[in-house]
């Protein structure tokens, strides 16, 4: 039996409940895994809310880090004993130990302990596609990344750093500013400011950005294309602040013949190979100390609640880890 964090109906923290699950053996293509830790990302709080649906019950997560215990049928790249990490479809991620699909399971490097992995995947791996594998990009290109502080902005201000990429950061507050500039960013702005899109724009002697990642969603969609320079890229790819609401397409063309895409993590690591690939890059970026993941929060599994009322309420900085 496993610890396992469960909702019946979408809503606030209030629905996530624990329940003990059995864990059973693992069929083809698939593996049980023990978790040490298990991660927290916004998505988790689109699924439970009911913006990302799903059929109910449903266990929740998308992120963890722990040891193989059994291997199914045709599993090659793992057995049991390899330590793993891994961010992956289905929800379920939020227990001690569960049984799921090997393809996007990653093996862990020894030099990265459990919580690092718990607190990676995912950040880490959608940072991968943002900058390598969405809109070609070179050094000293610039980029807007909205929320320059959280889990994803502080590994994307490294990433950034580390290929020469000039990064301007947006954050709520002036300690988050700080921390966006500590870990690489360029310049910072406070997106609370209603001239932030000038102030952007100033950073660039008017010309405006080339590429900016987006994943405030609702508040800031509108800024966010006039901070563009002409033929530059949006890439929205999240909603903290709600979803982005239709799109005249018109819009793009009085801006600047803008291009713009709305990209999904679970796309880009949908294949095996392409997904080990990328958590290799992953791995060699934390490795060689390009990029430190950062671990602010901390919180038991049976606390699942207060950790989503922290993300969700702007308290947290950098990753989370929920411990089983
Ligand atoms: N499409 C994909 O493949 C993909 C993959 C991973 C993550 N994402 C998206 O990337 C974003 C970051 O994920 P994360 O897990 O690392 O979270 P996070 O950035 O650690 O937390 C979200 C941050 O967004 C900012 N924010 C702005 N308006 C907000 C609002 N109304 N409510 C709450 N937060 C607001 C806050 O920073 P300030 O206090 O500085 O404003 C907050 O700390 C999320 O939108 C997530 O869905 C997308």
């Amino acid at each position: 039996m496993a610890k396992t964090v469960v909702i019946r109906a979408h809503g606030g923290p209030e629905v996530l409940e624990i329940e003990d699950r059995a864990v059973g053996a693992p069929g083809k293509g698939e593996i049980r895994i023990r978790h040490d830790a298990c991660g927290l990302n916004f998505i988790d709080i689109y699924q439970r809310d009911g913006l990302y649906p799903m059929t109910l019950p449903h266990a929740l997560g998308m992120e963890a880090a722990g040891v193989i215990e059994a291997v199914g049928e045709g599993v090659a790249h793992l057995k049991p004993g390899d330590r793993a990490a891994y961010a992956a479809q289905p929800p379920g991620a939020y227990t001690e130990a569960r049984v799921m699909p090997a393809a996007q399971v990653c093996p862990l490097p020894d030099g990265i302990d459990f919580e690092t992995g718990a607190a990676m995947m995912l950040k880490g791996l959608t940072v991968e596609y943002l900058f390598h594998r969405t809109v070609p990009l070179k050094a000293g290109d610039t980029v807007l990344f909205h929320a320059a502080a959280g889990g994803v902005g502080l590994i994307a201000c490294q990433w950034a750093r580390s290929e020469g990429i000039r990064l301007i950061g947006t954050a709520g507050s002036e300690e988050k500013r700080a921390l966006a500039k500590a870990h690489g960013a360029d310049a910072v702005v406070d997106y609370n400011a209603p001239d932030w899109p000038a102030q952007v724009r100033a950073l660039t002697d008017g010309r405006g950005v080339d590429v900016v990642m987006d994943s405030v969603g609702a508040a800031t969609f509108e800024g966010s294309l006039d901070c563009l320079r002409p033929l530059g890229m949006m890439i929205s790819f999240g909603n903290a602040s709600g979803p982005v609401p239709p799109v005249n397409l018109a819009t793009l063309a009085a801006k600047g013949s803008l291009q713009i895409t709305r990209p999904t993590l679970f796309t880009h690591i949908a294949e095996h190979d392409r997904c080990q690939q990328m958590a290799q890059h992953l791995f060699d970026k934390v490795g060689s100390g390009a990029v430190q993941i950062r671990i602010d929060q901390r919180f038991p599994l049976a606390e699942v609640a207060e950790a989503h009322r922290a993300l969700a309420s702007r308290k947290t900085t950098g990753s989370t880890v929920l411990l089983p």
